[in-house]
C-alpha cells in the first residue's frame, strides 16, 4: 500500500486525543482528509473519495462554498467579535428572522448555541424555566429514547440513549430521566420510508406518565428520525400519539431536528414531513453547512412569552447563554446558506434526489454481510451483520469503503449514509457502486 505523501502527516500524531475515535487504531494508520470541494475529499494520499455522509450530516450544501466563505471572510472583517450578553448586532436578528419562516407553526423564537449538544441542554433549560414560570416546579423529568444521540454534554447524554455513552458516565447524569424504547422492531426488515407497525411504542410516553406522574415531567425529546443509530425511521402514527400524550399531560415536545433539520427529509423539518408540530427544535449541523459551529432553538411563541412575563421589565429574563452565543462569523455562514436554500429550492432538491437515492442504497440488499437496510429523504442505515464482537463489522466495513473512495461514519455495525442535497444521479451511482466495491471487500477478506 502506498504511504502517499508522508510530508501531510504531522511529525507527532501522539498529542492530540481524538474524540469518538480508536486512537491507537488511527494512529497506526492515520486517515487525513487534506482538501474538500463539491462532494469530493482528498485524503493525504492525494486520493480522491465521494463524500457519502455529508460529513457528520452537517456539509450538505457541498464542500468548499464560495458564497460561505466570502461571506464569513467579509463578516470577519468588518465586526470580528460582538459579545452577545446584553448587546447584540443586526446579524442575529436578521437571521433569527430567516429561520423562524422555516420553523413550524409558531416555533418563532431563536436562541442561539454553539452545537447540537448546547442546544439540546439549552431545550432543557428552557423547558425548566417555563414551567416554573407556569408555577409548575415540579416538572422536573425528562424522557428520552433508547437509541437517541442527542450530544455529549451531561444533559444531552441524560437524555440519550446509546449505552456506550452512557455507562462511563453514569455516576454524574442527571437525576430524574426516564427513557421510551426505540422504535426500532424486529418485523422492520429492508423498509424504505415509515414502518406501518409500532406507533403503539409512543404509548411507553403514557406508562411512565402512569408511574412516575404526569405532572412530574418537564418534557419528552426525540429526534424525529433517529440519525446516529442508523436511521430509525419513526412508525406511521408514532409522533402524532407522542404529540397527543404530551398535549394530555402539559409535557413539552422537543424535536431534535440537529440531523433532520434543514432539507434532510425533503422538507425544511421533520416536524413537517411527519406533519406533527412540536413545542421546541433543536437544530445544528447544515445551519452552517458544518464550517462553523452553532447550534439553535427554536420555541413557540407562548414559551418565550411565559418566561419574560415572569421577570420585571430590567432583570434578565434567562441565566443562560454562551460566549459564542450567535457570533458575527457563525450568522454571516448561516445567511450564507439561508440564501443558497432559497436561490438553490434545496429542500425540493433533496426531495426529488431521495426516490433515487432510496433506490440505489436498497440494491445493496443482496449483499451477503448486509443484514439491513432502513432509509428516509436523504439519509439511510446499513446494518452489518455481526462480526465476532459488536461494533467491529462496522469499523472494518468503514476502513474498507475508505480504500474503495467512499467515505461516511460507522455507528457500531451500522454504516450512516446521508449524501449531500447538491448530489446529481451520477454522484448518487458512484456512492453506491463504491459502497458495493467496499462492502465486498470487506466480505471477502472475512472469508480468507
Ligand atoms: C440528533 C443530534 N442531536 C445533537 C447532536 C450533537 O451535536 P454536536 O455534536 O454539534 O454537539 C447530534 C450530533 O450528531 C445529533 O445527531
Amino acid at each position: 500500500m502506498s504511504t502517499g505523501d508522508t510530508s501531510k502527516i504531522p511529525n507527532s500524531l501522539q498529542e492530540h486525543w481524538m474524540p469518538f475515535t480508536s486512537n491507537k487504531d488511527f494512529k497506526e494508520n492515520p486517515r487525513l482528509i487534506t482538501g474538500a470541494k463539491g462532494v469530493y475529499l482528498t485524503n493525504h494520499k492525494g486520493k480522491t473519495m465521494i463524500d457519502a455522509s455529508s460529513g457528520l450530516f452537517c456539509n450538505p450544501f457541498g464542500h468548499g462554498r464560495k458564497e460561505i466563505t466570502e461571506a464569513v471572510a467579509k463578516q470577519l472583517e468588518q465586526l470580528d467579535y460582538c459579545q452577545p450578553f446584553q448587546q447584540g448586532f443586526g446579524g442575529s436578528f436578521e437571521l433569527a428572522t430567516k429561520i423562524s419562516r422555516h420553523t413550524p407553526g409558531n416555533l418563532n423564537r431563536i436562541f442561539y448555541t454553539i452545537c447540537g449538544s448546547t442546544a439540546v441542554e439549552t431545550a432543557i433549560k428552557i423547558a425548566i424555566a417555563y414551567h416554573r414560570a407556569k408555577g409548575n416546579s415540579q416538572k422536573f423529568r425528562f424522557v428520552g429514547r433508547e437509541r437517541a444521540y442527542h450530544g455529549m454534554n451531561i444533559g444531552a447524554t441524560s437524555v440519550g440513549g446509546m449505552i456506550n455513552n452512557v455507562k462511563t458516565f453514569a455516576s454524574v447524569l442527571m437525576p430524574g430521566v426516564l427513557h421510551m424504547r426505540h422504535t426500532h422492531l424486529p418485523e422492520h426488515k429492508f423498509i424504505s420510508g415509515q414502518p406501518e407497525t409500532g406507533a403503539e411504542l409512543a404509548d411507553d410516553l403514557e406508562r411512565l406518565c402512569a408511574n412516575f406522574g404526569g405532572e412530574n415531567i418537564a418534557a419528552c425529546i426525540v429526534e424525529p428520525i433517529a440519525g446516529s443509530t442508523g436511521t430509525l425511521v419513526p412508525p406511521k402514527g408514532y409522533l402524532n400519539r407522542l404529540r397527543k400524550i404530551c398535549d394530555k399531560h402539559g409535557i413539552l415536545l422537543i424535536f431534535d431536528e440537529v440531523i433532520t433539520g434543514w432539507g434532510r427529509t425533503g422538507s425544511a423539518f421533520a416536524s413537517q414531513e411527519f406533519g406533527v408540530i412540536p413545542d421546541m427544535m433543536t437544530m445544528a449541523k447544515a445551519t452552517t453547512n458544518g464550517v462553523v459551529p452553532m447550534g439553535v432553538v427554536a420555541s413557540k411563541e407562548e414559551i418565550y412569552d411565559a418566561v419574560m412575563d415572569a421577570s420585571p421589565k430590567g432583570a434578565v429574563e434567562l441565566f443562560h447563554g454562551y460566549t459564542y452565543s450567535g457570533i458575527p462569523v457563525s450568522v454571516a455562514a448561516a445567511l450564507a446558506v439561508q440564501s443558497i436554500i432559497e436561490k438553490e429550492d434545496i429542500f425540493n432538491r433533496a426531495k426529488d434526489m431521495a426516490p433515487y437515492f432510496q433506490k440505489g442504497l436498497f440494491t445493496l440488499k443482496d449483499i451477503d454481510v448486509v443484514d439491513n437496510i432502513r432509509g428516509y429523504g436523504m439519509m439511510g442505515g446499513i446494518d452489518m451483520k455481526m462480526n465476532v464482537k459488536p461494533g467491529k463489522a462496522g469499523f472494518e466495513c468503514f476502513k474498507a469503503c475508505y480504500e474503495a473512495g467512499v467515505n461516511f461514519k460507522a455507528t457500531g455495525d451500522c454504516l450512516i449514509i446521508a449524501p449531500q442535497f447538491i448530489c446529481e444521479e451520477k454522484h448518487i451511482d458512484e456512492i453506491i457502486d463504491k459502497l458495493r466495491t467496499g462492502i465486498t471487500n470487506y466480505q471477502k477478506n472475512q472469508k480468507n
